[in-house]
């Protein structure tokens, strides 16, 4: 595999300074493509993410007949098919490295004529899939996982019943699959979680008119609706941003300004964290938050240098900053004192393990950090340098890069190609903001 070869080393670096904007929400831009393509209509999607997770649902749903333009910039055109317009692909859809492409498609697909197969690469191909089987064959889906995992094979031809489903997980891959199935289904369709996970299907769907009514932690969906398209703009990734904010809080000098963000609070736990540890963060959302909070929350963010402190993380904040972990784990080995993180055992469910990769290489840089099943103990100190593995897993492989500003020597982090799958151009952007960040292609040569 070429990707294998790639790597990032490192350096040290004093000063983090500018004011950017980071590339389009990956959750976003999946749910903008799935919802333009099964609209009435012609939908403009501006600020999409071109990176590899978001383009493996382009050509699946192009492999599925819609007809999908990509300009110069950000900007998509989807024309789409209308919610029976889905036409059967030639061969299995390949969602790559992506768990919400495979997720969200899975829900989409079980209400389909016609058969369809999802599958993915080495690392998607060993995650958790009957989360989303489990409830869609309640709904009378006709799904197959291979021992759980991909790839899953979706009989077609189904009717499907709305349900009300308590999913055991905080997970919007799963409440988003049955959301997605019950546009399909006969009656309501409802969903409620342990804990809040990020609502973006929900707002997304009210806004291309669908019904829908949220109470009391219950979304419901209500049946015979159908989707109109309408205009897109993907907001910032906050997810990306994240690198960025805990660049500028662990760099000694400097001052970052972050436009033009997606802020919405079911994604924003991250913030609450670093709040909590001690960051100095302004933030102001410029968008208001609507009644029927559809529109997505968009806003700034101004970061400064800051001493942390370790702190027990409260439990409720893991599914609002799920995607952070791996720059917590950094931010807690930078941080004065311990930190514990606990009730975060799905961490271990996503690209890779990410407390056992990210306690291995906070270890291998010379920090006193131990696992625990559902999270870790880390005690800050100084990072040396070395040579860490990201498990090919882009966040993982990110938070790492971010490490280095505060290292004493380079960290030569392995396994990196997968950054292109949510942040293309993340290794640019750093050094324009003040990071030493070198490239190692395939073959050696950076
Ligand atoms: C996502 C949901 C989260 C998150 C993932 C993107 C989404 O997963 O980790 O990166 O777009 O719905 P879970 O919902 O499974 O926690």
């Amino acid at each position: 595999m070429p990707h294998m070869t790639e790597s990032l080393v490192c350096s040290p670096v004093d000063s983090i300074n500018g004011r950017i904007k980071v590339p389009g929400d990956k959750s976003i831009s999946h749910r903008a493509l799935m919802c333009a393509a099964l609209a009435e209509g012609s939908t403009e999607i501006s600020g999409f993410l071109s990176g590899e997770d978001c383009l493996a649902t382009m050509a699946a749903l192009k492999s599925m007949g819609v007809n999908i333009r990509q300009h110069s910039g950000d900007s998509v055109t989807v024309e789409g098919v209308g919610l029976h317009g889905l036409k059967a692909p030639s061969g299995a859809l390949d969602m790559g490295n992506s768990g919400t492409g495979m997720r969200l498609m899975a829900g989409l697909l079980a209400a389909q004529s016609f058969d369809s197969e999802l599958t993915g690469d080495a690392s998607l191909n060993i995650r958790p899939m009957e989360r989303v089987a489990v409830p869609l064959r309640l709904m009378g889906a006709r799904v197959l996982t291979t021992d759980g995992c991909p790839p899953l094979v979706i009989t077609g031809g189904a009717s499907l019943q709305g349900i009300h489903y308590q999913s055991p997980t905080a997970s919007a891959q799963v409440k988003s699959a049955v959301l997605l199935a019950g546009l399909y289904a006969q009656g309501e369709t409802s969903v409620t979680e342990p804990g809040i996970s990020r609502d973006h299907t929900e707002r997304m769907l009210g806004q291309f008119g669908w019904k829908l009514s949220r109470q009391d932690g219950r979304v419901t969906l209500h049946p015979g609706g159908q989707l109109s398209a309408r205009m897109v703009n993907v907001p910032g990734d906050f997810s990306s941003a994240a690198f960025f904010i805990a660049a500028a809080l662990i760099a000694r000098k400097g001052e970052l300004i972050i436009e033009g963000v997606g802020l919405n609070p079911t994604r924003t736990g991250f913030l609450r964290i670093l709040q909590l540890m001690g960051a100095d963060i302004d933030v102001s959302v410029r968008t208001a938050v609507d009644e029927q909070r559809v529109a997505e929350p968009v806003g700034q963010l101004r970061i400064r240098p800051s001493q942390l402190h370790g702190m027990s993380l409260p439990a409720e904040l893991v599914s609002l900053a799920i995607d952070e972990f791996p720059l917590v784990f950094i931010l807690a080995a930078l941080a004065e004192g311990e930190t514990i993180v606990s009730g975060a055992e799905e961490l271990r469910h996503k690209e890779s393990d990410r407390i056992g990769a990210m306690i291995r290489g906070l270890q291998t840089l010379g920090i006193d950090a131990d696992e625990r099943p559902d999270g870790a103990r880390i005690t800050g100190g100084q990072l040396t340098g070395g040579m860490v593995d990201s498990f090919g897993d882009h966040r993982v492989a990110m938070a790492f890069a971010v490490a280095s500003i505060a290292a004493k020597e380079p960290i030569h982090i392995q396994d990196t190609a997968n950054v292109a799958t949510s942040f293309p151009g993340f290794s640019q952007q750093a050094k324009n903001i003040g990071m030493a960040v070198e490239q190692i292609a395939a073959g050696g040569q950076s």
